[in-house]
Protein backbone atom coordinates (compact mmCIF):
# COMPACT_ATOMS: atom_id res chain seq x y z
CA UNK A 1 0.00 0.00 0.00
CA UNK A 2 1.23 3.71 -0.91
CA UNK A 3 0.59 6.12 1.79
CA UNK A 4 1.17 9.19 0.72
CA UNK A 5 1.34 12.02 3.16
CA UNK A 6 -1.88 13.82 1.68
CA UNK A 7 -5.46 12.16 1.89
CA UNK A 8 -7.08 11.54 -1.33
CA UNK A 9 -10.36 12.45 0.15
CA UNK A 10 -10.68 14.07 3.37
CA UNK A 11 -14.13 14.98 4.74
CA UNK A 12 -14.44 17.53 7.71
CA UNK A 13 -16.53 18.16 10.49
CA UNK A 14 -19.57 17.18 7.83
CA UNK A 15 -23.37 17.98 8.61
CA UNK A 16 -26.11 16.43 6.80
CA UNK A 17 -29.57 18.11 7.37
CA UNK A 18 -33.16 17.72 6.17
CA UNK A 19 -35.45 19.69 5.12
CA UNK A 20 -38.23 19.91 7.74
CA UNK A 21 -40.91 22.41 8.33
CA UNK A 22 -39.02 25.42 6.97
CA UNK A 23 -36.39 24.67 8.88
CA UNK A 24 -33.28 23.12 7.81
CA UNK A 25 -32.76 19.89 10.15
CA UNK A 26 -29.38 18.54 10.86
CA UNK A 27 -29.16 14.21 10.58
CA UNK A 28 -25.64 13.64 10.21
CA UNK A 29 -23.55 15.86 12.58
CA UNK A 30 -20.13 16.34 12.70
CA UNK A 31 -18.46 13.45 10.51
CA UNK A 32 -14.85 13.44 9.74
CA UNK A 33 -12.43 11.23 8.23
CA UNK A 34 -10.07 10.59 5.58
CA UNK A 35 -9.01 8.40 2.79
CA UNK A 36 -5.57 7.68 1.60
CA UNK A 37 -4.83 6.47 -1.62
CA UNK A 38 -4.53 2.63 -2.29
CA UNK A 39 -6.03 1.64 1.12
CA UNK A 40 -9.08 0.04 2.18
CA UNK A 41 -11.05 1.87 5.05
CA UNK A 42 -14.07 0.88 6.73
CA UNK A 43 -17.09 3.47 7.49
CA UNK A 44 -19.00 1.30 10.20
CA UNK A 45 -21.61 2.05 12.95
CA UNK A 46 -25.01 1.09 13.56
CA UNK A 47 -28.15 1.05 11.62
CA UNK A 48 -29.41 4.84 10.93
CA UNK A 49 -26.13 6.42 12.09
CA UNK A 50 -26.01 8.18 8.20
CA UNK A 51 -23.42 6.14 6.42
CA UNK A 52 -25.41 6.27 3.37
CA UNK A 53 -26.32 9.58 3.75
CA UNK A 54 -22.55 10.67 4.05
CA UNK A 55 -21.96 8.58 0.73
CA UNK A 56 -24.26 10.28 -1.45
CA UNK A 57 -23.02 13.48 0.51
CA UNK A 58 -19.40 12.60 -0.78
CA UNK A 59 -20.52 12.14 -4.43
CA UNK A 60 -23.24 14.80 -4.59
CA UNK A 61 -25.94 12.75 -4.81
CA UNK A 62 -28.25 13.53 -1.51
CA UNK A 63 -31.91 13.59 -2.49
CA UNK A 64 -33.79 16.94 -2.63
CA UNK A 65 -34.70 18.13 0.32
CA UNK A 66 -31.12 17.14 1.58
CA UNK A 67 -28.16 19.28 2.20
CA UNK A 68 -24.89 19.57 3.34
CA UNK A 69 -25.32 22.65 6.29
CA UNK A 70 -21.88 22.49 7.71
CA UNK A 71 -18.21 21.02 6.83
CA UNK A 72 -16.22 20.85 3.80
CA UNK A 73 -15.19 18.18 1.73
CA UNK A 74 -11.64 17.97 0.09
CA UNK A 75 -11.22 15.61 -3.18
CA UNK A 76 -7.53 16.11 -3.90
CA UNK A 77 -7.08 18.97 -2.07
CA UNK A 78 -10.09 20.88 -3.53
CA UNK A 79 -13.68 21.21 -1.50
CA UNK A 80 -15.78 19.90 -3.80
CA UNK A 81 -19.09 21.08 -2.20
CA UNK A 82 -18.24 24.63 -3.95
CA UNK A 83 -19.24 23.01 -7.39
CA UNK A 84 -21.68 22.28 -9.27
CA UNK A 85 -23.74 19.70 -10.65
CA UNK A 86 -21.83 19.38 -14.15
CA UNK A 87 -18.88 18.60 -12.26
CA UNK A 88 -20.22 16.09 -9.27
CA UNK A 89 -21.09 14.61 -12.78
CA UNK A 90 -17.89 14.28 -13.95
CA UNK A 91 -16.57 13.27 -10.68
CA UNK A 92 -18.77 10.45 -10.50
CA UNK A 93 -18.10 9.33 -13.99
CA UNK A 94 -14.42 9.58 -13.73
CA UNK A 95 -13.36 9.67 -9.88
CA UNK A 96 -15.44 8.64 -7.38
CA UNK A 97 -17.88 5.47 -7.78
CA UNK A 98 -20.69 4.57 -5.52
CA UNK A 99 -22.16 1.27 -5.53
CA UNK A 100 -25.88 2.28 -3.72
CA UNK A 101 -26.57 -0.15 -1.21
CA UNK A 102 -29.58 -2.08 -2.14
CA UNK A 103 -27.74 -1.76 -5.65
CA UNK A 104 -28.79 -5.32 -6.53
CA UNK A 105 -31.32 -4.05 -8.11
CA UNK A 106 -29.01 -1.63 -10.08
CA UNK A 107 -28.71 -3.77 -13.47
CA UNK A 108 -31.43 -2.66 -15.39
CA UNK A 109 -33.91 -5.82 -15.76
CA UNK A 110 -34.98 -6.26 -19.66
CA UNK A 111 -31.61 -5.42 -20.81
CA UNK A 112 -28.24 -7.67 -21.63
CA UNK A 113 -25.21 -7.59 -19.24
CA UNK A 114 -23.45 -6.58 -22.39
CA UNK A 115 -25.36 -3.69 -23.70
CA UNK A 116 -25.15 -1.90 -20.19
CA UNK A 117 -21.18 -2.58 -20.15
CA UNK A 118 -20.76 -1.21 -23.30
CA UNK A 119 -23.01 1.68 -22.51
CA UNK A 120 -20.68 2.42 -18.83
CA UNK A 121 -17.38 1.85 -21.07
CA UNK A 122 -18.93 5.03 -23.54
CA UNK A 123 -18.54 7.16 -20.58
CA UNK A 124 -15.10 6.84 -20.76
CA UNK A 125 -12.95 9.33 -21.71
CA UNK A 126 -10.81 7.80 -23.96
CA UNK A 127 -12.83 6.20 -26.79
CA UNK A 128 -12.11 2.28 -27.54
CA UNK A 129 -13.72 0.45 -30.70
CA UNK A 130 -16.13 -2.19 -30.56
CA UNK A 131 -13.71 -4.94 -30.93
CA UNK A 132 -11.80 -3.37 -28.02
CA UNK A 133 -14.92 -3.26 -25.93
CA UNK A 134 -15.69 -6.33 -26.50
CA UNK A 135 -11.84 -7.64 -25.36
CA UNK A 136 -11.81 -5.28 -23.06
CA UNK A 137 -15.15 -6.48 -20.76
CA UNK A 138 -14.30 -10.22 -21.58
CA UNK A 139 -10.51 -9.61 -19.52
CA UNK A 140 -12.61 -7.95 -16.99
CA UNK A 141 -15.19 -10.31 -16.26
CA UNK A 142 -12.24 -12.56 -15.91
CA UNK A 143 -10.50 -10.83 -13.30
CA UNK A 144 -13.99 -10.30 -11.62
CA UNK A 145 -14.26 -14.38 -10.92
CA UNK A 146 -16.45 -15.20 -14.63
CA UNK A 147 -14.45 -18.45 -15.97
CA UNK A 148 -17.37 -17.95 -19.34
CA UNK A 149 -17.53 -14.25 -19.87
CA UNK A 150 -19.46 -14.92 -23.43
CA UNK A 151 -22.21 -16.31 -21.20
CA UNK A 152 -22.74 -13.83 -19.18
CA UNK A 153 -22.45 -10.06 -21.21
CA UNK A 154 -24.93 -12.21 -23.16
CA UNK A 155 -27.47 -13.17 -20.25
CA UNK A 156 -30.03 -10.81 -18.61
CA UNK A 157 -29.43 -9.73 -14.82
CA UNK A 158 -32.40 -12.06 -14.09
CA UNK A 159 -30.76 -14.93 -15.05
CA UNK A 160 -27.56 -14.68 -12.99
CA UNK A 161 -27.26 -15.24 -9.26
CA UNK A 162 -27.54 -12.48 -6.53
CA UNK A 163 -23.72 -12.75 -6.20
CA UNK A 164 -22.76 -12.76 -9.97
CA UNK A 165 -25.16 -9.64 -9.85
CA UNK A 166 -23.22 -8.02 -7.55
CA UNK A 167 -19.73 -8.75 -9.49
CA UNK A 168 -21.17 -7.47 -12.57
CA UNK A 169 -22.20 -4.43 -10.75
CA UNK A 170 -18.68 -4.08 -9.70
CA UNK A 171 -17.09 -4.66 -13.10
CA UNK A 172 -19.55 -2.11 -14.79
CA UNK A 173 -17.94 0.70 -11.85
CA UNK A 174 -14.08 -0.59 -12.12
CA UNK A 175 -14.83 -0.43 -16.23
CA UNK A 176 -14.55 3.35 -15.33
CA UNK A 177 -11.44 3.86 -14.09
CA UNK A 178 -12.42 5.61 -10.64
CA UNK A 179 -9.78 6.38 -7.84
CA UNK A 180 -11.73 5.66 -5.37
CA UNK A 181 -14.99 2.97 -4.95
CA UNK A 182 -16.96 3.52 -2.42
CA UNK A 183 -19.19 0.53 -1.76
CA UNK A 184 -22.30 0.64 0.56
CA UNK A 185 -23.26 -2.39 2.48
CA UNK A 186 -22.04 -4.78 -1.33
CA UNK A 187 -22.91 -8.00 0.89
CA UNK A 188 -25.68 -7.38 2.93
CA UNK A 189 -28.38 -9.50 0.45
CA UNK A 190 -25.97 -12.09 -0.41
CA UNK A 191 -25.38 -15.33 1.09
CA UNK A 192 -22.31 -16.14 3.41
CA UNK A 193 -20.08 -17.62 0.69
CA UNK A 194 -21.23 -14.82 -1.81
CA UNK A 195 -20.32 -12.18 0.67
CA UNK A 196 -16.74 -13.57 0.99
CA UNK A 197 -16.08 -13.89 -2.25
CA UNK A 198 -17.54 -10.08 -2.74
CA UNK A 199 -15.14 -8.70 -0.37
CA UNK A 200 -12.24 -10.88 -1.65
CA UNK A 201 -13.30 -9.28 -5.15
CA UNK A 202 -12.43 -5.93 -3.23
CA UNK A 203 -9.38 -6.51 -1.79
CA UNK A 204 -8.02 -7.77 -5.14
CA UNK A 205 -9.39 -4.79 -6.52
CA UNK A 206 -7.47 -2.10 -4.27
CA UNK A 207 -4.24 -4.26 -4.63
CA UNK A 208 -4.25 -4.88 -8.34
CA UNK A 209 -6.03 -1.30 -9.23
CA UNK A 210 -4.53 0.53 -6.52
CA UNK A 211 -8.14 1.06 -6.47
CA UNK A 212 -8.86 3.30 -3.09
CA UNK A 213 -12.13 1.86 -1.18
CA UNK A 214 -14.25 3.10 1.24
CA UNK A 215 -16.27 0.02 2.43
CA UNK A 216 -19.65 0.80 4.00
CA UNK A 217 -20.50 -2.14 6.59
CA UNK A 218 -22.48 -2.97 9.79
CA UNK A 219 -20.71 -6.91 9.35
CA UNK A 220 -17.87 -6.61 12.02
CA UNK A 221 -16.51 -9.45 11.13
CA UNK A 222 -15.52 -8.93 7.61
CA UNK A 223 -14.90 -5.26 8.46
CA UNK A 224 -12.00 -6.39 10.68
CA UNK A 225 -10.71 -8.91 8.29
CA UNK A 226 -10.73 -6.76 5.15
CA UNK A 227 -10.54 -3.48 5.96
CA UNK A 228 -6.94 -1.78 6.68
CA UNK A 229 -8.53 1.01 8.68
CA UNK A 230 -12.10 1.31 10.50
CA UNK A 231 -13.81 4.47 11.05
CA UNK A 232 -16.98 4.09 13.50
CA UNK A 233 -19.36 6.53 13.29
CA UNK A 234 -21.94 7.48 16.11
N1 LIG B 1 -34.96 9.79 2.39
C1 LIG B 1 -35.02 9.89 3.72
N2 LIG B 1 -36.11 10.41 4.33
C2 LIG B 1 -36.18 10.51 5.67
N3 LIG B 1 -35.21 10.15 6.51
C3 LIG B 1 -34.10 9.63 5.98
C4 LIG B 1 -33.94 9.46 4.55
N4 LIG B 1 -32.74 8.95 4.32
C5 LIG B 1 -32.17 8.78 5.53
N5 LIG B 1 -32.97 9.18 6.52
C6 LIG B 1 -32.67 9.17 7.97
O1 LIG B 1 -31.34 9.65 8.15
C7 LIG B 1 -30.65 8.85 9.09
C8 LIG B 1 -29.38 8.31 8.48
O2 LIG B 1 -29.71 7.44 7.41
P1 LIG B 1 -28.66 6.57 6.62
O3 LIG B 1 -29.40 5.90 5.52
O4 LIG B 1 -27.50 7.41 6.24
O5 LIG B 1 -28.19 5.52 7.72
P2 LIG B 1 -27.17 4.29 7.61
O6 LIG B 1 -26.11 4.50 8.61
O7 LIG B 1 -26.76 4.14 6.20
O8 LIG B 1 -28.07 3.05 8.07
P3 LIG B 1 -28.06 1.51 7.57
O9 LIG B 1 -26.94 0.83 8.26
O10 LIG B 1 -29.38 1.00 8.02
O11 LIG B 1 -27.93 1.50 6.08
C9 LIG B 1 -31.60 7.75 9.54
O12 LIG B 1 -32.09 8.10 10.79
C10 LIG B 1 -32.69 7.76 8.50
O13 LIG B 1 -33.93 7.46 9.07
MG1 LIG C 1 -27.10 2.73 4.77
Amino acid sequence: MTKSSKPLLRVEELEVSCHQDGKWKPIVQDVSFQLFQGEMVALTGPSGCGKSLTAHAIVGLLEPGWRVTQGKIFYQGKNILDYDTSFWQKLRREEIALMIQQSLNGLNPIRKVKKQMMETLLLRKDSMSRKDMNGYLHTLLQQFGFHDPETVLSSYPFELSGGMRQRVLLAMMVSLQPKILIADEPTTSLDVMNRERVLVLLKKLQHDFGLTVLLISHDQQSVKKFANRIIQLE
